[in-house]
């Protein structure tokens, strides 16, 4: 009877775990996409985003990046730092994978000459 009750237990832990991930899967932290993204130089953000969208990436960065420390210059890194450095804050930030590809094209545009 006790060894039954376990084992219904075990099984219903099993379901709902399989379930969970199966949902994780579905749906990928921001993290993942971020951290999958290639390293890009101005030129080809430029290429791939508007003038709009680096706008955007400005205000998303103003308003998100300013949680935890003081808002860091984009001309303190460079692109490659960025990269480097954005596949860490945007998740810390708890953005979604457009805005924090938007941020990122923002600081990237704006870095200093690598
Ligand atoms: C939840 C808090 C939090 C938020 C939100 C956050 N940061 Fe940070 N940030 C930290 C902490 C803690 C450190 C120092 C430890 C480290 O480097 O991981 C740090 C360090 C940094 C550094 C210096 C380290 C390096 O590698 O150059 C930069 C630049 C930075 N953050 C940029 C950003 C940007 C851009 C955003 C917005 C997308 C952001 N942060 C949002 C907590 C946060």
């Amino acid at each position: 009877m006790l060894l039954q009750m376990t084992m219904k237990k075990l099984k219903t832990s099993m379901i709902v775990g399989l379930g969970i991930a199966t949902l994780a899967g579905c749906f990928p932290k921001a993290s993942e996409v971020i951290r999958s993204l290639p390293v890009e130089n101005k030129e080809q953000i430029l290429a791939k985003y508007n003038q709009a969208e680096i706008a955007e990436g400005q205000v998303l960065f103003t308003s998100n990046c300013a949680k935890c420390h003081k808002l860091k210059e984009p001309e303190s890194r460079t692109p490659e730092q960025w990269n480097k450095t954005l596949k860490r804050m945007i998740p810390k930030a708890k953005l979604n994978d457009r805005d924090g590809q938007l941020v990122r094209a923002y600081l990237i545009v704006n870095a200093k000459e690598s």
